[in-house]
Order: structure tokens, then C-alpha cells, then sequence
């Protein structure tokens, strides 16, 4: 809890260390009510900050301190000053060894950083700031250390006693206790530090590297997950083989473990060597995990091991620097998973996520840069801005250095900085240098302006074609709203992949006023780097349609004003896959908002049926992947409708959008349930696969049977029924369940739910989902639902899951709930963080999300909604969490 006001630390006050940690001797004693951490620090002051001894400032939080030696003098009460925060004390050589003992009570630990229990095992988070309630350090990612970990608890309890690196000794104690030694060979920083004892079982692997070596992997869980473990393990090895032939990078120590816990605030922790894991990021089976799950954890045991690379052997230098090692980390996992499973389908799942949730915090009081240049709680600041947009960014400049630049750039990037804490500046320039090494002269100056500047830009483009010179212009200008803290934007550099298409939808060979022939390419990037800039075509004979952003190239906001009837041909002939789904959302869009409107002004509801025969002509192609036919039938949600209104009306957006999902049941029921029948047989024929091609066929079946129910028909009804309970797998057994969830079928509804939970109550991820689909539920009495279930005994307000799976599923997905005008559902969602702010400040500062987006709703509910911000703001002692979200949102 905030003893001291929270307050403001700014990128441009980075000072380089006044101590550095050599060595880091670490010794825990582990017991029920209490555990004892004794620290041997080897310091000395750092060299680039010059002469003179001054004091020395350690981080520490909630520790009790029990005794402190500087090399062999015990320090007395007056030597040192203790606050909140920080032990201060006097150095009097340059190099000196500091041993501290403290009591700590992971027992009691509900905030889930530091040193905590979970389902009866000691685990560790420490990133960002956690190490400070660990023991007193300089907790700080440019303090980088060697580090040897000594555990000791009761062997029967905690049979296995893990910590980062590789084990070097062990043995048994007086009194049924025993003891591991670890030492990590790589200097790392704290916020990689990790510590687990408990008793766990473990599958065991092992992995050839490229350079020959053998890495045994482990991956532990309770024993009762032991079954639920192979996914992972597959996805690790995966992922090991294709950091090697994609980037080169091979793994270095002799061993790789997983560990998952129940209680864990974020996905999973790149700890060196030893990597946490909130367990809905490991275990997979068919099941009990749908498509998504198994396709999530291959993601998150991608991305984690790849932090070994882009984030453990290259570090941040401070937190400012953050997207460094996430944003490129993410981009290095979403191009794993194009390679494993569909690319295209992977781009439109990651751009429709950011286009609806990224965009909405870029354009809130929480906007901020890729690059923060402040922040009150760092733990506010794991983002989607950070990790997804920062992700976007190295995108672009793949885009415009080319594969080959790129992984040239990358090469230099690891080799340079290995073993180093580096900044954002430090990767560019690494890109920078190894391009003109490579003879090609390139500034990435305004590039770095994607760092430096928040907001999401908006590029509007327009035509203009010459019939009789043949040349087609095309003019482009951006612009960027205003940020909190940020005005006025300078001009972004703007990858603008596109092609220009004839009326077979033949790509035309691309040449602009001054190139030679030679030139000409069917697609190109064009970096629009000006405010507004112009580029004309030459040769080109006939009035072309243009696709623009392919492949979603750069991360703004692209508006051209194509008509229905150009949409409608992009969506069956534009060459990018992308771009044809892309294509569809617009025109789903165009349509929605017409239907908005007339719901608004009380007008008879009429949906064009230009849209309908485009569905229709998707749904009847055989020849289409069918994730894409999935993808392409899937309406904008109406958090992203939400999100592009100038002023958001759900009761608009959901009556408008259910109207179209019901008339298009209708129009579309024979080859719906055409295309229904023939992918519910297959999978009847087949047993279960996680593979992309398996996936894409339960997404067109999953996503046909929700149109279809919505017919109310029996026969649709019964087949619902039937998919729930012969069904050898969780995917179609959910998206039955949550086809009845939001269907009129009262009983059948009431019944599959009990089933359900009966059948499943002792598994608590699928629980998880069995709260979450009810949650999301657009069906009226959405908030006295949750508040039934909150009641439930699976739920508990102290696992970050179940908090996510009801209060987030109910205020992130299920807005006509939420927002109902009585304000019951902000009342409700304000409670619910006051009371998580006292016991995990992360989670509930995460929770807080919806109700900072008020300015985005009416006059009432704005002023509802700031009733319980205001609420919140006086309730008490709050976390700098959440007093930082609560303030900003009020100014
Ligand atoms: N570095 C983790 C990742 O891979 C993020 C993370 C895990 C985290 N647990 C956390 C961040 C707790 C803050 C607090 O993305
Ligand atoms: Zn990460």
C-alpha cells in the first residue's frame, strides 16, 4: 500500500548506476509462516560514474530487516537509514561485500510479486519491480549480476527445489529438510531472478542445438496436469529450432525448465532458464483446451523463450526501454506462429486486436509512447502500446530494411550488445549501421519518431487519374491527434505497401514519373514521410482499383473512399489475403454504421443486401481456406465499432449489429448449415489434431452453428446439442455451450451450463471459460449473472484468472451489460477494484481499463462512469497502481 505519494519518474532523469553487483549469493530458508532470505553482495562502486563514495541507495519493500554485515562489520541501528522504500548506508572502500538477512512472509504475499505461494508452492515474479521484496538490492535492469541460489525446505513438501541456471549441489538437513544450490553462469539482472520449490511433477525432454549440444527441458506442474503437458513441450522444441534458422540463436544453457502456477498476474515470465508460467499458458489437451488455448500457449512458450535472446542475453537499460525487448519479442512469436500455423489468419487475428484494443488506449488518458518518457508504477506500463504496437513497429522496419536488412541488422544488434543493458536508440542504430555496412545508406532518424510520439496517426489517401497521360496519383496525408502530454505530432515514417489493380484484379506492373521500366514491380512499399506527399504512376491504361496497407503495413488509421461495389470486388480479388478481410470489415462497417444510424433515429432497420451476396459468395468458395471463410463472416466486434465512433452508442451498435447477424442467419441459412454439416462430419471422422488446418475447420463450423442458432430453428437446436455432447475436444464443446449461453433455449441453457460444470468443476481453466462465456453474454440481466457467479465456489477474487475470465469478460466483451444506463455495471466494476487494490494492485489496476474510457460514451454515462473513478480516488489508501490509471483518467 502507498505510504508516500506516488510520484513521477521521467526517462530524462537516467543516471547510470553509482554501484554495481558483481556477485549475488542468495541463500533461502522456506517455512509455512515465514521465510528467511540471506544476500551476499559483492559491490563496487561503478567506474563510469567517477570517484567519491556516495552513499549507497538499496531498494527494499516489506522486509524486515534482521541483520546487516559490510565486509566484516556488523551494522548498528544509527549506520544505516531505513524508509519505506530504501536502505540507505556509507560506503567506505570501493569495493565491499554487504550481507543482509530479512524475514519475509511469502505466505501472505496476495499481490503475487516477490516471493508468494500458489496452490502450496513457493514461486517468484519479480519483473519489473519484485526483486525489492525479495531482499535489499539494487533492483534495477543496468545492475547486472552473477547469481548462486541456495534453497532449503521440508523435503516432503517441497520435494523439488529449482532456481536459475544449473544445479551444482544438493543434500539433506536435520529435521526432514533439504537444500539445492543453482548457479546462473550469465550476468542478468534481478527482474530475471527465479525461485520455485514445491512438489511437482515434470515431463522431460531434450533438445540438440546447432552446435550439437544437448538442453534437457522440463517442463513441472502439479501432478494432476501431468497429462496436459506434451503441447508445450512440442511448442518449446518448435521454437528452439526456429530461433535457430530464422535468427541464429541457440540456446546456452544445459538446461531449460517451465514451472506453471495458478496464480499469476500476466501470461508467463522469461526467467533465465527457469521460466513461469500462469498455468493457462501451459497446459493443453484437446479436452480441456480449445483451438485458442493450444494455440496461446504455443505463442506464450515462443515468445518467453525467445526473451533468452531479445531480453536475457540483450537487456533493457532502464524501463522506459521496455518495448525493446517485448515489442521485438512479440513480433519474433507472431512470425513463429505465421510460420506454424496460417499466416494470413494469424495477421487478421493480431490486427483486429490492435485495431480495437490498442487503438482504444492510444486514443485514452493512459496514451502513451512506445517509449514512456514517465511513469508513476512501472507495472502500469506492460501495455498494448508496449507489447503490440511496439511489436508493429519492428514490423516496419522489416517492411522497410527488407528480410535480409533486417536479420543483417539483428545479427549486429545481438552481437554488439551481448551481455549488455541497451535502449531503443541502440537497436535502431544497430539497424542503421549494419544497412550501410552493407552499402546502403539509410537514416532512421524520423523512424524513431514511432517511439517517441503516442497517438494512433490517420492517413487519408486520395486518387486522381489521367486517362489521357496514363498516370495515376496517389496523395497521402497524416496526421496524428493530440496525447496527453503531447500536442502537437511531427510527421511519422509511413511503410505503405500496396498494388494497383485492373478490373480482373490482375496486379499492374508499378512504375512511378522518373523510374525506368526495368523498374516496374506488381507491389511496392511507399514510405510516406511528409505531412502530405503525392506519387504518380506512369503507363497506366486504365483507371485501377488501389490496395492499400497490405498486410496491415504500418499501425495507423487508413481511410480511401471506396464505394460498396469496390469492396465488394476487393473482397473476392484482391491478391493479398489480408486485404480481402480487410475489404469485408470495411463494408461490414459502411453497413453497420447505415443500421446505427437508423436504430438511432427510430427508423426501420434495413440491411444492404450488398453485404449479404458478398457473405454469400465467401461461404459458397470451397476454394478459400476456410479460417479465412471464418475470419471474413465474423462482423466487427462492438468493442471495435465502439472504438471507431466518434461517440459510442451500444445500445445502437448491439441492437444494429444483432439485427445484421440475425438477417444474415436467415439469407445465409442453406449454405451455412451447408457449410456446417460437411465440417461437423469431418471432425466427427477425425480425431483431434492442433493443427492449423484442423483449426480452420472448427472455426467455420463453430462460427456457421452461432448464425445458424440464431434461426431458432430445432433442427439447428438439436444439432447444437448434439456437437455439446459427442464432441471429443473443448473447442467445439465450448463454442456449443456458448451458442446456447446466448440463445433464447432457456433449459437447454440451463442445462448444458449444469452439465458443464459438473462434469469439469475439479478443472479450474475450464472453469475459467465456463465464467467467461456467461460473462460475455449480451442477454439481459448480464450484471446480476456475474454477481450470481461471483458466489460460485470455483470463483475466487484472489486468482488473476478468475478475475480475468467474469469482472474483465463482463466489462471488456459484454458492453450492453456493462453500460447499462442505470450505471450498475460501473458501480459494480469500481467495487470489485477497490477491493482487489488491497490485495493484488496489478490486477486490479488492469481491471480498471473500461471505466477510464468514459469521454468515449453520452453525457450521462460519462458523468456516471467519473462518479466511480472519483469513487475510487477517495476510497482510501489506494496502490500506486491504481492511483496512477484512477488520476490520469480524471485530469
Ligand atoms: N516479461 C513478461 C512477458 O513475457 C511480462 C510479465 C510477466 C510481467 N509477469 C509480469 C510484467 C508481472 C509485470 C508484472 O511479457
Ligand atoms: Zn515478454
Amino acid at each position: 500500500m502507498r505510504t508516500e505519494q506516488p510520484k513521477m519518474i521521467y526517462l530524462k532523469d537516467y543516471q547510470a548506476p553509482e554501484y554495481l553487483i558483481d556477485e549475488t549469493n542468495l541463500t533461502f530458508e522456506l517455512f509455512d509462516d515465514h521465510s528467511l532470505v540471506h544476500a551476499q553482495l559483492l559491490m563496487r562502486r561503478n567506474p563510469a560514474r567517477g570517484a567519491g563514495l556516495p552513499p549507497l541507495v538499496l531498494d527494499g519493500q516489506q522486509l524486515e530487516l534482521l541483520s546487516l554485515v559490510m565486509d566484516d562489520h556488523e551494522l548498528q541501528v544509527g549506520d544505516y537509514q531505513l524508509t519505506d522504500n530504501h536502505l540507505t548506508l556509507q560506503p567506505t572502500a570501493a569495493s565491499f561485500t554487504l550481507n543482509s538477512s530479512v524475514r519475509i512472509h511469502p505466505e501472505t504475499n496476495t499481490a503475487l510479486e516477490g516471493l508468494y505461494k500458489s496452490s502450496g508452492m513457493f514461486c517468484t515474479q519479480c519483473e519489473a519491480e519484485g526483486f525489492r521484496k525479495i531482499t535489499y538490492y539494487l533492483d534495477r535492469p543496468d545492475v547486472m549480476s552473477r547469481f548462486t541460489t541456495s534453497l532449503s525446505a521440508s523435503k516432503q513438501d517441497y520435494p523439488v527445489l529449482l532456481s536459475n541456471g544449473n544445479p551444482i549441489a544438493s543434500g539433506s538437513e536435520e529435521g526432514g529438510r533439504h537444500w539445492a544450490t543453482w548457479q546462473d553462469p550469465f550476468m542478468k539482472p534481478a527482474y530475471l531472478f527465479a525461485l520455485v520449490a514445491g512438489d511437482l511433477w515434470c515431463i522431460e525432454d531434450s533438445f540438440t542445438t546447432m552446435s550439437a549440444r544437448e538442453v534437457t527441458l522440463r517442463i513441472y506442474v502439479e501432478p494432476e496436469n501431468i497429462d496436459k503437458c506434451q503441447h508445450a513441450m512440442d511448442s518449446l522444441k518448435k521454437s528452439m529450432r526456429w530461433d535457430e534458422e530464422v535468427y541464429s540463436r541457440e540456446y546456452d544453457l544445459d538446461i531449460f525448465m517451465i514451472v506453471a502456477v495458478n496464480d499469476f498476474n500476466m501470461g508467463a515470465m522469461e526467467n533465465k532458464g527457469l521460466n513461469i508460467f500462469n498455468s493457462s499458458c501451459v497446459l493443453a489437451r484437446a479436452e480441456t483446451a480449445t483451438d485458442a488455448a493450444h494455440q496461446r500457449v504455443e505463442a506464450v512458450v515462443a515468445h518467453e523463450y525467445f526473451h533468452n535472446w531479445s531480453g536475457n542475453r540483450v537487456t533493457c537499460r532502464d524501463w522506459f526501454q521496455l518495448s525493446l525487448k517485448e515489442g521485438f519479442t512479440v513480433f519474433r512469436d507472431a512470425e513463429f506462429s505465421a510460420d506454424m500455423n496460417s499466416r494470413t489468419v494469424k495477421r487478421i487475428e493480431d490486427v483486429a486486436y490492435l485495431r480495437t484494443h490498442q487503438f482504444a488506449e492510444d486514443a485514452g488518458p493512459m496514451a502513451h509512447a512506445v517509449r514512456p518518457d514517465s511513469f508513476m508504477e512501472i507495472s502500469n506500463f506492460y501495455t498494448l502500446t508496449v507489447y503490440e504496437k511496439g511489436s508493429e513497429v519492428v514490423r516496419m522496419l522489416q517492411t522497410l530494411l527488407g528480410a535480409e536488412g533486417f536479420r543483417r541488422g539483428s545479427d549486429l544488434y545481438f552481437a554488439r550488445h551481448d551481455g549488455q543493458a541497451v535502449t531503443c536508440d541502440d537497436f535502431i542504430q544497430a539497424m542503421q549501421d549494419a544497412a550501410s555496412i552493407a552499402g546502403q545508406a539509410l537514416d532512421l532518424s524520423q523512424f524513431k519518431r514511432w517511439y517517441s510520439q503516442a497517438g494512433t496517426p490517420r492517413l487519408a489517401v486520395s486518387e486522381a487519374y489521367d486517362p489521357a497521360a496514363k498516370t495515376y496519383s496517389l496523395t497521402f496525408r497524416q496526421d496524428c491527434p493530440a496525447s496527453p502530454g503531447q500536442v502537437a505530432k511531427l510527421p511519422f515514417v509511413i511503410p505503405v505497401e500496396l498494388a494497383l489493380l485492373d478490373d480482373q484484379g490482375r496486379e499492374l506492373p508499378l512504375r512511378l514519373v522518373g523510374e525506368g521500366a526495368e523498374a516496374a514491380v506488381s507491389t511496392r512499399v511507399l514510405s510516406v514521410v511528409e505531412a502530405e506527399q503525392s506519387f504518380t504512376f506512369v503507363d497506366i491504361a486504365e483507371r485501377p482499383l488501389p490496395s492499400l496497407l497490405r498486410g496491415f503495413s504500418a499501425p495507423v488509421k487508413l481511410s480511401f473512399p471506396y464505394s460498396r461495389a469496390q469492396l465488394q470486388f476487393l473482397m473476392q480479388h484482391d491478391s493479398d489475403g489480408f486485404n480481402r478481410w480487410d475489404a469485408g470489415q470495411q463494408l461490414a462497417v459502411q453497413v453497420l454504421r447505415e443500421l446505427i444510424g437508423q436504430v438511432q433515429r427510430g427508423e426501420p432497420l434495413l440491411l444492404d443486401q450488398r453485404l449479404v451476396e458478398a457473405l454469400r459468395t465467401v461461404l459458397t468458395n470451397e476454394s478459400l481456406d476456410p479460417a479465412m471463410v471464418a475470419e471474413m463472416l465474423s462482423l466487427p466486434s462492438e468493442a471495435y465499432l465502439a472504438e471507431i465512433s466518434e461517440v459510442a452508442d451500444v445500445d445502437a451498435i448491439h441492437a444494429a449489429r444483432e439485427f445484421a447477424r440475425k438477417q444474415l442467419s436467415e439469407a445465409l441459412f442453406e449454405p451455412l448449415w451447408q457449410r456446417y454439416q460437411d465440417n461437423r462430419v469431418a471432425s466427427r471422422r477425425t480425431a483431434y489434431v492442433a493443427q492449423a488446418a484442423h483449426f480452420a475447420r472448427r472455426s467455420l463450423q463453430n462460427i456457421a452453428l452461432s448464425y445458424l442458432l440464431l434461426s431458432e430453428r430445432p433442427q439447428v437446436l438439436a444439432a447444437c446439442l448434439e456437437q455439446y455432447e459427442v464432441a471429443d475436444n473443448m473447442t467445439e464443446r465450448l463454442a456449443a455451450l456458448a451458442c446456447l449461453v446466448n440463445s433464447p433455449f432457456e433449459n437447454e441453457r440451463a442445462q448444458t451450463l449444469a452439465d458443464f460444470a459438473e462434469q469439469f468443476k475439479a478443472n479450474s481453466l475450464v472453469m475459467d471459460q465456463w465464467f467467461s462465456v456467461q460473462a460475455a453474454s449480451g442477454l439481459p440481466g448480464g450484471l446480476q449473472r456475474v454477481q450470481q457467479l461471483m458466489t460460485h465456489p470455483a470463483f475466487t477474487l484472489s486468482n488473476p484468472n478468475k478475475v480475468r475470465a467474469l469482472i474483465g469478460a463482463f466489462a471488456g466483451q459484454n458492453l450492453i451489460n456493462f453500460h447499462a444506463a442505470d450505471g450498475s455495471g460501473y458501480r459494480f466494476l469500481a467495487e470489485q477494484v477497490i477491493s482487489l487494490n488491497a490485495s493484488n494492485p496489478q490486477i486490479a489496476s488492469r481491471q480498471l481499463a473500461p471505466l477510464t474510457r468514459w469521454r468515449k460514451y453520452d453525457a450521462s454515462r460519462q458523468a456516471l462512469m467519473k462518479a466511480e473513478l472519483e469513487r475510487i480516488l477517495a476510497s482510501g489508501e489506494l496502490s500506486s497502481d491504481v492511483y496512477e490509471v484512477v488520476s490520469k483518467s480524471l485530469l
